[in-house]
């Protein structure tokens, strides 16, 4: 029989749901409570979820001794405060991405998790992808040859009306960047995390297609349509598009285009890799095929059948061929391999299994963001990663 452990989570907004419903799925891990910015609107939302304790701070969250692990699903200006004081009080922290508004601040949360010893993750929730497991063994093993091109997008539409609002376009609350820090950040952790190589220079031309939105009075949820309530006119600065030049640590070079303005992508993700000897393209809204291109043989289209898949690959399947899996599954299987990690009373800095990403991946994310910012404000000129981390 499993130990069970109690997690709680603060900010049950959009993607808080989705957490909550990940870990019970994993069957020994108890939701205990969860926390909102008001009592009112916490127990409202318990209610909802069938959570029996809700708290109108983090703090009395942290502090409920039941709580082993903190969930942080906050808007972005609150992973800061919420993550420090889960780790002043040595509980393990599961952040949702990005994991701070600046790598400085990413910095001090990896510096606080390693000197408490907490275990710490970030959920890039699209690593627990069978097929992304499935090409990130193809690239290990060494089937596709040295990779030299590492390609793809991000990209949606629910941000393309002036209607559209959400807390991620207003600097103090999102940070200086609001679409490469929203999903560009994905795209960066998934394409090192198969290639197996991280990013080290970047060179971005950032745009603000939609330079003034209205505002609505009440706070609204991302993915949500704006409407004729909508009041209050603001100029926006941050980038709602992107096109980014990249350079991998093994040679690889690359290019992404990240945009949440762009009319019928609504979760458009995907990314293709050239070796010498083969290619793979994965699109997260065809989740359930891998593409396999050669040159002297037939390209192919491999199914997520667990049969056809690696060992490793086949581990992140719950359903046989032809039975779909899809975002929720990918999120759980994440989930998996932390309160796996943390079941097993593992060390935080024992290897992880593969869908675990860190507050180091975390950190390298937000290092990637400042230099974006940093690359497009010097006219795009390269920019090395790290390097605006190190001067601040
Ligand atoms: N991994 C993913 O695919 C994914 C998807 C969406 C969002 N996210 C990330 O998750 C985080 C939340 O995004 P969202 O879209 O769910 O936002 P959201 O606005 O839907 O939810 C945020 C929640 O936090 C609550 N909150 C605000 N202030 C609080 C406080 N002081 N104490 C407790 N709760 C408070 C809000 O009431 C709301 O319920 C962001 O960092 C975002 O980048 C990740």
């Amino acid at each position: 029989m499993m130990k069970r452990i109690g997690m709680g989570l603060v900010g049950p907004g959009f993607v808080g749901a989705h957490h909550i419903d990940a870990v019970r799925r994993l069957g020994f891990v108890d939701v205990v409570a969860i926390a909102a910015s008001t009592e009112s609107s916490a127990r409202r939302k318990a209610d909802a979820l069938g959570i029996a304790k809700a708290y109108g701070s983090y703090e009395a969250l942290i502090d409920d001794p039941d709580v082993q692990v903190v969930h942080n699903t906050t808007p972005n200006y609150l992973h800061v405060p919420v993550i420090l004081a889960a780790i002043a009080r040595r509980k393990h922290v599961i952040s949702d991405k990005p994991l701070a508004m600046s790598a400085a601040d990413a910095r001090r949360l990896l510096d606080a998790a390693n000197m408490a010893g907490i275990v710490h993750a970030v959920t890039f929730n699209y690593r627990g992808n069978p097929l992304v497991q499935q090409a990130r063994e193809m690239i290990a093993a060494g089937e596709l040859g040295p990779l030299h091109f590492i390609h793809g997008a991000y990209l949606q539409d629910w941000l393309l009306e002036d209607t559209d609002f959400s807390w991620r376009l207003e600097p103090e609350k999102g940070g200086e960047s609001s679409a490469v820090a929203d999903i560009g950040s994905h795209w960066c952790d998934l394409v090192q995390h198969v290639a197996g190589q991280r990013i080290v220079d970047v060179m971005a031309d950032l745009t603000t297609v939609i330079g003034t939105r209205l505002k609505p009075a009440a706070s609204t949820e991302a993915f949500t349509r704006g409407g004729a309530e909508a009041s209050e006119p603001v100029a926006i600065h941050s980038e709602d598009l992107a096109t980014i030049l990249v350079r991998f640590e093994g040679g690889a070079k690359g290019c992404v285009s990240v945009g949440q303005v762009c009319a019928g992508h609504k979760n458009g993700l995907w990314f293709e890799m050239n070796g010498r000897r083969a290619s793979v393209r994965w699109l997260q809204e065809r989740q359930n095929e891998l593409w396999i291109g050669r040159r002297d043989t037939a390209n192919a289209l491999l199914a997520k059948d667990p049969s056809l898949l690696s060992p490793g690959a086949r581990a992140y399947t719950h359903l046989p061929g032809g039975h779909q899996e899809a975002w929720a599954d990918a999120f759980c299987n994440v989930l998996r391999d932390v309160y796996g990690f943390i079941a097993a009373g593992r060390s935080p800095g024992d290897p992880k299994p593969p869908a675990f990403a860190t507050f180091e991946d975390g950190y390298h994310a937000a290092c990637i963001v400042d230099a974006v910012l940093e690359s497009h404000r010097r006219g795009a000129v390269w920019t090395r990663v790290g390097e605006v981390a190190a001067a601040r």
